[in-house]
């Protein structure tokens, strides 16, 4: 069936899509180059069907996604890919959508940003609805990424994202609150994050849309899509020099200060999909880098006890295989005010008061004592004068997301 790839209004290119598979057959003609999706497009302006087609599989509900294979035989539906033409393909985070040629149709009459959106995928992802009789699949829960169960609200006006923990522990929303509280601290632009209960106990992160109807989140991934890297240079620096390409203010500030949170938090997840730019999705300017998001899979989110105190096996993204190599990248700590972190303790211990079904206190004594250690450790090296190292040795050699599934 024929649609047209749409930018906003902006007419970009009519596609060729197999409605049975969800998969792209042709872009049949190319009306505008500069607003296709960042790194489809080469410098000739030729764009490649293959990275459309991965693109556009990007934008569906990962197979990875927990409770997804369920919620798929709700729907009586093979692929995620097929909910996405579902729901024009349009999502929270940025400003693409696709249109039935045959259909009359704006962004302004359809976009999740301004209207209202069914929450019945976001039923059958919460394993809330177990049948498809009159579902309406006009949702961006058709369109988020991402492994944790998750599901879009609107509160009080405001387009949030709910997401829940892995079992055992249900630790990454308390995380995502503690994360929050150090960046506050810190003062790190980031997504804040608060934590709710549903009627059987279960915790889940809330956090605010940090895009709204004009601008778009573009993830690093994408960003470096864009250009070709050459093999002597690092990921580091590539992301860096594509930022730098883009006339990115601040950006080796905004890593600085990413790579901190995420050392004092052991984050073991920071993949090129969860830091990026965002952009003007109208001028195509870029504005600045992303807030932190997305800091839940961390403070020893699925080991016990004993391996958070022990401290060993702490993976590391997206640039070097170690926490600690990786701040051998911080071009400076001048920025880190670590009187601003005394008492962190308290907020910790807090932010768990209501965890005592999923996390003791054993485990909530071996966080502090994790997070206060690596504070301590990231002091000393903030005082001692030290020489950036950015060996491309030290790349990590995969990076892609935690696969909850294997949790389950
Ligand atoms: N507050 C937000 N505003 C807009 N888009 C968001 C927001 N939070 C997340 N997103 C988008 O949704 C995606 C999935 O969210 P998130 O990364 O928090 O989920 P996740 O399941 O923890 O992901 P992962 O697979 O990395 O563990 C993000 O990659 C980003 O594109
Ligand atoms: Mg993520």
């Amino acid at each position: 069936m024929e649609y047209s790839l749409m930018h906003k209004n902006v007419l970009v290119a009519d596609l060729d899509l197999d409605n049975e598979t969800g998969h792209i057959l042709k872009i049949v003609k190319i009306f505008n180059v500069q607003h296709f999706p960042v790194g489809i497009v080469d410098k000739n302006g030729i764009a490649d069907r293959v990275a459309l087609n991965d693109w556009w599989v990007d934008r569906s509900i990962p197979a990875s996604r927990s409770g997804v294979k369920k919620a798929l035989e709700v729907l009586n539906i093979s692929n995620p890919k097929i909910l996405l033409t579902k729901c024009f393909g349009l999502s929270l985070s940025d400003q693409y959508w696709i249109k039935p040629q045959n259909e009359n149709i704006s962004w302004e009459t359809v976009n999740f940003f301004d209207n209202e959106f069914s929450e019945d995928i976001g039923d059958v992802l919460w394993g809330k609805r177990l049948n498809k009789d009159d579902v309406n699949y006009h949702s961006p829960d058709n369109t988020s990424d991402g492994c944790l169960k998750k599901r879009w609200k609107i509160v009080n006006g405001k387009r949030c994202l709910l997401k829940s923990g892995s079992t055992p522990f249900m630790q990454q929303p308390f995380n995502e609150v503690i994360a929050s509280i150090i960046m506050d601290r810190l003062n790190i632009p980031h997504v804040s994050y608060s934590v709710i209960f549903d009627e059987n106990g279960q915790p889940y992160s809330v956090c605010e849309d940090f895009i709204t109807g004009n601008t778009e989140l573009v993830s690093a991934w994408r960003v470096m899509q864009a250009n070709k890297k050459r093999s002597d240079v690092s990921v580091y620096q590539h992301y860096i020099n594509c930022c730098e390409l883009y006339g990115v203010k601040n950006i080796i500030h905004a890593i600085d200060q990413m790579i901190v949170v995420d050392y004092i938090i052991a984050n073991e997840d920071r993949h090129q999909n969860n830091f990026g730019l965002v952009r003007d999705a109208n001028t195509l300017e870029w504005l600045y880098p992303a807030p932190v998001y997305d800091s839940g899979s961390s403070l020893g989110y699925d080991k016990l006890t004993n391996q958070i105190l022990s401290g060993k096996t702490i993976e590391c993204k997206p640039f070097e295989k170690t926490h600690e190599e990786q701040l051998n990248l911080v071009t400076s700590f001048d920025w880190i005010n670590f009187e601003a972190l005394k008492g962190i303790n308290r907020d910790i211990k807090k932010v768990f008061e209501n965890a005592g079904e999923y996390i003791d206190a054993d485990r909530v004594n071996a966080i502090i004592s994790s997070v206060e250690s690596r504070i301590e450790y990231l002091q000393g090296i903030a005082i001692s004068s030290r020489q950036i190292v950015d060996n491309i040795d030290d790349d990590v050699n995969q990076d892609v997301a935690e696969d909850y599934t294997l949790n389950m």
